[in-house]
């Protein structure tokens, strides 16, 4: 508190704001408090478009060389995926292009991790999340795996595409104001998890995308933007369990979890590097 008091402190006689200017910072947070409800959190919009959340994010998961890095987890994550086989779909037919989705879940040294639960969810073919459709009625573009024994694990998915933030509340109209877009380049989330490893919270975002270096809410890293592979191949599309065929993207990556003790000791040498910098 007397960190945040100093620096509010800093701020206020820095910029000399105005009673009016004041007043209406206290209308705008009042405003993006009475937007939230139970499915819908302003406050976290804010602080993903102001690049807190991932500032936040960055000093507590610090990169590990070799293992994936974190990324935003945002408002979509819910808690109710349901639980899908491997080579099972996250989506109902017609959400989407088809894409596979397949890799290794490994530690640091390589070794495969079997059993890690794989939480990943996406925004449908037009750009939404089942969360933001009025009638929905169960989950949909989202799933719980577990890897197998191999730490190996393979999906089927829809190929994700740009989408807007939500725009029509107090947060988007800061955006317009400031002349930000509120757009976010095509990704695809996962949160993985396995007792002796840091969480893992993170999105791939598939290459192309013209949004990649302007993320409304600074999600990107360079090494979770990957290549998607065209399969044009009908046969392998229906083997793989897609209805209708065709062809179908295929996204291979191999997720890399830290052990806690190397996650621990990344966090110390960071902030001691971050409290070094500081002082200089
Ligand atoms: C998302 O990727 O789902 C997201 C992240 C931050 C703000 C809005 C959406
Ligand atoms: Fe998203």
């Amino acid at each position: 508190m007397k960190n945040l008091v100093n620096h509010l402190h800093a701020f206020v006689n820095e910029t000399s704001i105005t009673t009016e200017e004041w007043m209406k910072t206290i209308q705008f947070l009042t405003t993006v408090g009475q937007t939230c409800t139970p499915i819908r959190q302003e406050f976290i919009l804010l602080s993903d478009v102001l690049g807190v959340s991932a500032l936040v994010d960055a000093i507590n998961n610090p990169p590990v060389k070799g293992a994936t890095e974190s990324s935003v987890l945002g408002p979509f994550f819910t808690e109710d995926a349901p639980d899908i086989e491997q080579g099972g779909s996250i989506a109902s037919e017609g959400k989407g292009q088809y894409m596979y989705v397949e890799g290794t879940v490994r530690s640091t040294d390589g070794t495969p991790i079997p059993d890690a639960v794989i939480e990943t969810w996406e925004a449908d073919e037009s750009g939404s999340y089942d969360t933001q459709y009025k009638d929905r009625d169960h989950p949909d573009c989202r799933g719980r795996l577990r890897t197998d024994k191999d730490g190996r694990f393979g999906y089927r998915a829809v190929t994700p595409v740009a989408y807007p933030i939500p725009g029509d509340g107090p947060v988007g109209e800061l955006l317009i104001t400031i002349g930000r877009h509120n757009l976010r380049p095509n990704h695809l989330h996962f949160m993985v998890e396995k007792s002796g490893f840091r969480k893992l919270v993170t999105s791939l975002y598939p290459d192309g995308d013209p949004f990649l270096s302007t993320d409304a809410v600074f999600g990107v890293k360079k090494n979770l933007v990957v290549k998607l592979e065209e399969v044009n191949d009908d046969a392998e599309a229906r083997k793989r369990g897609f209805p209708k065929g065709g062809s179908f993207k295929l996204l291979k990556y191999d997720v890399v979890l830290v052990p806690l003790d190397e996650a621990k000791a990344a966090l110390e040498e960071f902030s001691k590097q971050r409290a070094k910098n500081a002082a200089a």
